[in-house]
């Protein structure tokens, strides 16, 4: 399906603390962004609208999740569906 695209979402993303502005700065160091660093890591790539992201990392604070997606159009809901999971737990 073809999105629109969303004028709001880049400003929104850049001021979102869970979201990774400059990814290729923390290549080989992804640990390290976390609160938790020896946690397991699980990436998700091509999260989409973080479905699966919003059920699971609300539920598993002992794993660090990264989702990954390569347009901000569907990053943008995922940001805010993750934001309304923990918002609600
Ligand atoms: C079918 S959706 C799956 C979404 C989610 N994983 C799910 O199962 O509900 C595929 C996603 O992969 C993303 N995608 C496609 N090519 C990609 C790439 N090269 N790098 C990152 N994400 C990509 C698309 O933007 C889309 O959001």
């Amino acid at each position: 399906m073809r999105m629109r695209f969303k004028p709001y979402a880049r400003p929104e993303l850049l001021a979102c603390d869970f979201h990774v502005h400059e990814p290729l700065t923390h290549g080989g160091h992804w640990h390290e962004t976390y609160a938790r660093p020896d946690q397991p890591w699980h990436l998700e790539l091509g999260c989409g609208k973080g479905g699966f992201l919003a059920q699971l990392a609300p539920r598993h604070p002992d794993i660090n999740y990264l989702g990954i997606d390569i347009t901000d159009k569907v990053l943008i809901l995922a940001k805010r569906k993750v934001e309304a999971a923990y918002a609600e737990r």
